[in-house]
Parts: C-alpha cells; structure tokens; sequence
C-alpha cells in the first residue's frame, strides 16, 4: 500500500524522468533484427520493457548491460531462433501486440503469455489483420495464452479499424520479414515511433497523405542496419510531475530531454487549454524525435472540453489529466474515450470510480467522461482501487499531494511496469508519499 498525503511547499526542482516506454520496447525489438551492433542509452528499464529484452534474450540475441547503455548484437531479419520457453510479458499490451507480429512471420511457432490483467486484453485486434495476411494462430477466445505459427506471409492493403499504434506497429513488424509491399491506411493519428526508427535504419518504409489520411507502406525482405540509439524522457510519465506542479501552489519544476512526438503531444495542448503555464525550450531531433525541455508552474486551472480527435494525442494521459480537471475552477468534459476502457484496466470506469470516492462529482456517459470540481474537500473514503494498473495509481498519488485527506493506494509495485522509483522521485522535489 502507498499513502500520498498532502503537501505543503509545492513541487519544486529538475526532475529526471526516464526514457520513454514506447521507444524503449522498440528500441529493442528493431535492432534485434537488424545487423550489427546498437549502443542504446537512457532506456527505460522498467518491468514491461524488461520483458520485451527477456524475449530477445531467449530467441538467442545477444543483449547485455554496458554501465548505463544497453548494447544489442543483431545478426538480421531472420536471426531468431526458437524458444523452449514460451515468453511472459506480464502487464505489458505493446510487447504483445507488437510481438505477435513479428513472430507471426518468423520461421518457428511461439507462446506469448502475461499475467492476469494482460491476460484480459483484447488481442483480435492484431490477429485479425495479421490473419489476413495468412498469419495462423491459436488463442483462448482472442486473449493470451497465445500459440503463434509463424510462417511465410502475404503482403495486404488493410484499414486501420481502431487507433492503436500496437496494432499499426505489429503489421509493420510483420511486413519487414513478407515479400512485397504492404500497405496500412490510418485514418486517425497514432503514435509514429516504429516508422520513425525504421526509417533511420534503413527500412524501406514510406509514408504519404491521402486527404485525411496517412499511408504507410513497407516494402519487405530489406536487412536492416544497426545504429545507436538514444531514447528521449518519456512525456507520459513526466505528465504526473506537470500536473503535481500545476495544482500545488508554490511550484516550479524543470524536466529535460521530453519527447514531444506530435502524434503524442495532446497532454500539453489539452492543460494549456486548461490555463497550464508550461514552457517549452531548447528543441532538438534525437532519431529523428522531437525533445525539449519543459519548465511548469503553478497555475490557475480551468476546466476544458475535449474532443475525440486529441483523445488520440494523449490516450495514455486521461487518469492524470482527470486530477488536473478535478482541481480546475469550472467543469471538463473530455468525449471519446471508448479506447481507455481495454488498457491495463477498465481506465474509463476506474477514473470516474476513484474520483467519485475522492468526492469529486462526475459521471460517464457514452464513452464521455464528465468531471465537477473539487468544491470542498469530503472524500467518502480515502482507499483507492487501482486494479493493478500503473497509471491509476500514479495519478492518484499526485491527487493525494493536494487533497487533504490521506490516500491509500493499492498494488502500487504495478507502478514498475512503467516507471521504476516514481515514488522517490516525487519525494525528492517536494511530494509526500510512503510505501
Ligand atoms: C503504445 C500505444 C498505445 C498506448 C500504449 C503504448 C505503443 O496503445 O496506450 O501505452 O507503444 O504503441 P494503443 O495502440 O492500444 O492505443
């Protein structure tokens, strides 16, 4: 159990925030079948990317750990070799819809399998269009345990159905190993950092709009080479520390190296909205990603309405976002957030059932998430549900910074999965929270 209590001095000082998760599971993946040798630095060694590297580690790539870096020995697209074992991925949704589509063209058959909340999440979603392309497959009722038989594929032309940047990615890693050029239409944006590192490793992957929509097409059967990698700080969890120094008085923080990818920059816009003072500096490309610096401060929040087009910028953002919204002057409402019922949990439900006992008045309606202010501070009970899910219980430890009332947060070692000593991190500039 983690308790947050409220603090009084504000969040003040330069925070480290690791590298991004996103980044950091590709950042293993894509050299591991490229060829030659990769030096990543400032990758995030968190529960969920860790499971992405044992994967590797059991196919036979040479991985190992140089002081800070992460050094990887690709031998080539078709370099894996089989594993005994089947591959546990925990918590982790981007390791197993990404590696089911790189496994799916792979030469041998695998078993991906995760713990009891991955084991819930859909997985249709990437075996329907990897079937497509003669992908054969054997799941429990579209979930995990998953037996992958992989075999040559077929390139296909195929419409996105949902805005998953996991399942855009899963394709794309299939169609590096299939003859021909595969075509993916994406109607919505997603997260780009698959396209992004293939591209600076010699992948023959394009992109061009079509009207409001983007084409990728991968030209497969093309070796890749290495290259150093350095992952940027990951924005997702940085946004729990922006948000502590947004509603805190007397705060002033400052994060280096931020990953500000535009397909994934909709937590800034959305708290500017709300009045966030936030600055932004020092813009850089590192692999081809966008960083800054970013400073905050202290400010007077109003509320915002969002719609369903910035739901995709910031999908992974809502849980922190809905504190910020619950300490605003006037009421949000934020549309569209079908998507953040299948993540690590059902998020949608647990934001508004966390709140509502915070005694924060808000309700959902047709996948639409409405949040009354904070008026004065009568919780109805202090002990909040986290289902195991990181992000829920991150951003309630920042609402416990401002409440007044101690909260309880359950399983809080799922905070692992994505970001290894939040809790000393927070305590560090300011925040008041105990295991
Ligand atoms: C991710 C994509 C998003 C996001 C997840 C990471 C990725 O999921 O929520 O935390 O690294 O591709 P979806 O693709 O399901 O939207």
């Amino acid at each position: 159990m983690l308790t947050s209590s409220k603090i009084f001095k504000g969040i003040n000082g330069i925070v480290n925030i690791p590298g991004d998760k996103s980044i950091s599971h590709r950042s293993i993946i894509i050299p591991s079948i490229s060829n030659g040798n990769c030096k990543i630095s400032n990758i995030l060694m968190s529960e969920d990317v860790l499971n992405t590297l044992n994967t590797f580690k059991l196919m036979g790539v040479k991985i190992e750990k140089n002081g800070n870096n992460l050094m990887i020995q690709g031998k080539g697209l078709n370099s894996l070799n089989e594993s005994k074992n089947s591959f546990h991925l925990g918590n982790s949704g981007t390791s197993a819809r990404l590696l089911t589509g790189l496994l799916a063209s792979q030469k041998f058959n695998s078993k991906l399998i995760g713990d009891e909340s991955l084991s819930k999440r859909p997985m249709q979603r990437i075996t329907e269009p990897l079937e497509l392309m003669g992908a054969r497959f054997k799941s429990n009722d579209n979930k995990l345990p998953l037996e992958i038989y992989g075999q040559n594929l077929k390139n296909i032309k195929y419409e996105l159905k949902l805005p998953s940047a996991q399942v855009k990615s899963g394709i794309i890693l299939a169609a590096l190993n299939t003859y021909g050029k595969t075509e993916i239409i994406e109607t919505n944006i997603t997260r780009n950092h698959t396209e992004i590192l293939l591209e600076s490793f010699g992948a023959n992957i394009n992109q061009k709009k079509i009207g409001s929509s983007n084409i990728i097409s991968i030209e497969g059967k093309k070796e890749l080479r290495s290259k150093d990698i350095s992952v940027p700080s990951d924005l997702s969890s940085a946004a729990f520390f922006i948000v502590a120094a947004l509603i805190n008085p007397n705060s002033k923080i400052k994060m280096l190296n931020i990953n500000l990818n535009p397909t994934r920059d909709g937590i800034i816009i959305a708290l500017k909205k709300m009045g966030a003072k936030i600055e932004t500096s020092n813009k850089r490309e590192i692999n081809g990603e966008l960083v800054y610096d970013i400073q905050v401060e202290s400010s007077d929040l109003h509320g915002c309405e969002l719609d369903e087009s910035i739901a995709e910028l910031m999908i992974d953002e809502y849980p922190i976002l809905s504190v910020a919204a619950a300490h605003a002057s006037s009421p949000s409402v934020f549309k569209g957030l079908k998507e953040l019922k299948v993540k690590e949990s059902d998020r949608l439900e647990l934001i508004r059932y966390n709140l509502d006992n915070c005694g924060i008045s808000c309700k959902v309606k047709e996948d639409n998430l409405y949040i009354d202010p904070l008026k004065k501070s009568a919780p109805k009970q202090n002990l909040i549900t986290t289902e195991n899910d990181h992000r829920i219980a991150m951003a309630f430890a920042v609402m416990g910074s401002k409440l007044g009332v101690d909260l309880k947060i359950k399983n809080p070692e799922f905070i692992n999965t994505s970001f290894p000593n939040f809790s000393e991190k927070f305590n560090t500039v300011g925040g008041k929270v105990t295991e």
